[in-house]
């Protein structure tokens, strides 16, 4: 069977993944064949509200609450499976409707993410407790380059939630995941653990303090670090910091920062701070950097960093 021009397990299979992703802009015009019968409701349902993953990490009830609504108002001619009812019941009893798992894949399926986060952009004074676009393009982009990380020692700064840290655990040798924020902290051990991240750590680091050289490591990352011109300059100070080792003689250490360019003018102060500071800039090419859960129109840029190379 079909539904439009793909195979009807393809079609159930992206629903599900834009479902569990927690993604804003579900695509109902997919959905609206699976609702017209009982039986093919049933199908959406075990892919997305009864999802095996969504039942392990329950997703924010705000966000189920609105999914369902959705899903009644599409529903013309035919009745609503009577389970959609029950969870709708269900989801309006939790006490922290906001907070909720996120699951997201960069393989097809072979690996599923959860992390915990806020639907807010900001809460608790961060907004390290959710995942930006600019981490969702480096995950992808990380998987689909896993070459790059195998048998290394990754270092990531400012790690939010975790979500990079536990994708990149997968195809590396060992990660260490550094913020700067209490509560951030807390919820990027949370997603090692609720993963089973056996290769990760969480550890303190914040690039307005000094930081020690590092001899144990071999790339650094980031994503959506570059927000506020004020800390740029400490944050390119830290990766430069941490690009250099006495041990590493052949400057082979590199690393990757993939940014959301909302404002020009921040971005340019990051790309002004780095070739002050005498570091090598290479622009991995932007169209390498699709994703399925990447909708917005914003400009999203990740580049490879490292220490200038000495001149004879
Ligand atoms: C926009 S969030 C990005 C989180 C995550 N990397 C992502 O892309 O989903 C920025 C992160 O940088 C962290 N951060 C901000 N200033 C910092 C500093 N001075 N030192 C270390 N981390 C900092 C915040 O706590 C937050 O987790």
């Amino acid at each position: 069977m079909l539904v439009g021009d793909s195979p009807i397990d393809e079609v159930l299979e992206e629903l599900s993944l834009m479902y569990l992703s927690n993604c804003k802009v579900f695509p109902w015009h997919k959905a609206k064949p699976f609702l017209l019968t009982l039986g093919s409701q049933h199908k959406l349902y075990d892919k997305t509200v009864r999802h095996p993953m969504a039942m392990k990490f329950p997703l924010a009830s705000a966000f189920v609450k609105t999914f369902i609504k959705s899903w009644i108002n599409q529903v013309e001619d035919c009745e609503v499976l009577e389970e959609v009812y029950e969870s709708f019941s269900a989801a309006l009893t939790h006490i922290e409707p906001q907070i909720g798992y996120k699951i997201y894949t960069f393989d097809g399926g072979s690996h599923y993410h959860a992390t915990k986060e806020t639907v807010a952009m900001c809460s608790k004074g961060t907004t390290g407790l959710r995942t930006w676009q600019a981490c969702l393009a480096l995950c992808q982009w990380a998987t689909d380059n896993n070459h790059i990380f195998k048998h290394k020692k990754v270092l990531e700064l400012g790690c939010g939630v975790g979500l990079l840290g536990c994708v990149i655990s997968h195809l590396c040798d060992k990660i260490t995941l550094t913020d700067y924020h209490n509560s951030v902290l807390k919820a990027a051990q949370h997603t090692l653990d609720v993963n089973s991240v056996s290769n990760g750590n969480v550890s303190v680091l914040d690039w307005s303090r000094s930081c020690v050289e590092d001899d144990n490591l071999d790339i650094v990352v980031a994503a959506d670090v570059v927000f506020d011109p004020t800390i740029v300059p400490d944050l390119v100070k830290t990766i430069k910091n941490k690009l250099s080792s006495s041990k590493d003689t052949d400057g082979s250490r590199v690393a990757y920062i993939c940014s959301t360019v909302r404002n020009k003018d921040t971005y340019s102060t990051f790309l002004n701070e780095i070739s002050e500071q005498g570091l090598t800039k290479t622009e991995i090419d932007s169209s390498k950097l699709k994703c399925i859960y990447l909708f917005g129109t914003d400009t999203i840029k990740l580049i490879k960093l490292q220490l200038k190379p000495p001149v004879d």
